[in-house]
This record gives structure tokens, C-alpha cells and sequence, in this order.
């Protein structure tokens, strides 16, 4: 099975046309959703259509989804965050604004085969940056893998017996062999937000057959992205942040 590991799209269509015309001549079986479908940019709508089209899909929650649909109210989100949520709670439709607020909660099982979160797979808010919080993770859970997304960095922990290792992946194509025995979180990045100082869209791939998880990074027409979101009113530094890559 390959899987398809989309996260935290963040209602930028462009990134998301652009990841999905970068597979489109690669195989893939099942898509999997890490959250955050929309909030920040202006076409939460497009994005949501798009995701909803992908089938086999697999989707859960993130913390954007949970206060665009109006589950929670945002007051732990900072006000230019707040402020997209809002505008975009008012812009959805109301097929789209159901469908988002039915998202399931993760962490959910894949095919036997592996775990998806959005923020951790003890809680859905909490982040995962670095290897004490990952440790903190993998001894509160026995999955021996599990997808996450929510930090908009893409990383790769594994845990042996002894020690914790971070894989920070660099380059537009990054491979990596999961080993036997090994235990693994793996974040495929971001595709409309990223913030690992990178600001082309990634996204991950999961061949089970060869045990690889890839990480691709692909270009966009970020200011054409940028225009919209100024042009819908939504706060500058949205905008301005895409091209930093943070
Ligand atoms: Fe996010």
C-alpha cells in the first residue's frame, strides 16, 4: 500500500493543487488528512472540495478545523489566527462547514497498520517540536508508527531500545527506510503553511512494501496566494509569512 500523508493545508488551494499534480504520476492507494484543512488562507472552501474528492480518504480533526466549524470558540488562538477562523466560519458553505465539523477526533488507527494525529496522539492541541516531547509520546503509547502534523515541521523521530534519534529532512525529496524494531512519529510537513524556514508545500508518502516514508517539497505560486489573502481582508502577516517559510 502507498499512502498519501497530507497535513495542515490551511485552506491554501494553490499548495494543494500543486502537491496533488506533483502525485498525480505516482501511485498512490489512500489519502490520509492530518487536520487543519482550512484556516489562515482564503479558499477554505476550494481546499475542503478538494479534500472531500480524494478517495480513499482517511481525515481527522486539527485545532483549526475544531474553531472554523464553531466546536470551539478560539480563545487560545492568538488574533490574527482568530480572525481567519472567524472569516472563514462566515465563507463556508454549509455542506462544507457540516463535513468539517464531523471530522472525527484522532488519533485514529490506519489499516492496522499505523496511527494518525494531528497534534499528538494523546492530545489532539498539544505540539510535538522536539525529542522530550516525542519521548514523552512514545512512552504514554504503544503504536509502533504513527503520523502527526500540527507543528507545520516536518521531522522524523525513531525510538530503539536505547535511544531517540531526529531526522530533520532537507531538500525537495527526502527518503527514509523505516528500520525494523523500531518505533516512529513522523510529521510530513506542511502543505499551505509550512514553518520549518522552507516555504515550498510538503507533504509525505508511505510505501508499506519497502517500509519508506518520503518527504517531498514542491513550489507554488505563493503570491498569487498571497494577493487573495489581502484581497479577502484577512491579516498581512498571513500573507507575508508564506514566502519566509515560518
Ligand atoms: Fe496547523
Amino acid at each position: 500500500m502507498r499512502y498519501l500523508i497530507l497535513s495542515d493545508i490551511h485552506s491554501n488551494c494553490e499548495a494543494l493543487a500543486a502537491v496533488l499534480a506533483h502525485v498525480r504520476r505516482k501511485r498512490w492507494d489512500k489519502a490520509i488528512v492530518l487536520g487543519d484543512v482550512v484556516g489562515y488562507g482564503a479558499n477554505p472552501n476550494q481546499a475542503i472540495d478538494v479534500v472531500r474528492r480524494l478517495r480513499p480518504l482517511v481525515a481527522i480533526r486539527g485545532n483549526h478545523d475544531k474553531v472554523c466549524s464553531g466546536i470551539e470558540d478560539g480563545q487560545m488562538f492568538n488574533r490574527v489566527a482568530l480572525h481567519a477562523a472567524m472569516w472563514t466560519r462566515e465563507h463556508l458553505t454549509p455542506s462544507n462547514l457540516r463535513w468539517l465539523h464531523g471530522l472525527p477526533e484522532g488519533p485514529a488507527v490506519v489499516d492496522g497498520a499505523f496511527a494518525v494525529a494531528h497534534g499528538t496522539p494523546i492530545d489532539e492541541d498539544a505540539y510535538i517540536f522536539g525529542e522530550i516531547e516525542a519521548l514523552n509520546v512514545f512512552r504514554q503509547t504503544t503504536f509502533p508508527l504513527c503520523f502527526f502534523g500540527h507543528s507545520h515541521f516536518p521531522v522524523i523521530f525513531g525510538l530503539s531500545t536505547d535511544a531517540i534519534q531526529t531526522v530533520l529532512t532537507n531538500g525537495s525529496s527526502f527518503r527514509f527506510r523505516l528500520e525494523p524494531g523500531l518505533r516512529y512519529l513522523v510529521n510530513p510537513g506542511s502543505i499551505g503553511q509550512p514553518r520549518d524556514g522552507n516555504p515550498l508545500a510538503s507533504f509525505g508518502m508511505f510505501d508499506t512494501t519497502t517500509r519508506t516514508v518520503t518527504v517531498y517539497r514542491v513550489q507554488y505560486p505563493i503570491v498569487r496566494t498571497q494577493k487573495k489573502i489581502l484581497d479577502a481582508g484577512l491579516p498581512r502577516p498571513l500573507a507575508d509569512r508564506l514566502a519566509l517559510g515560518r
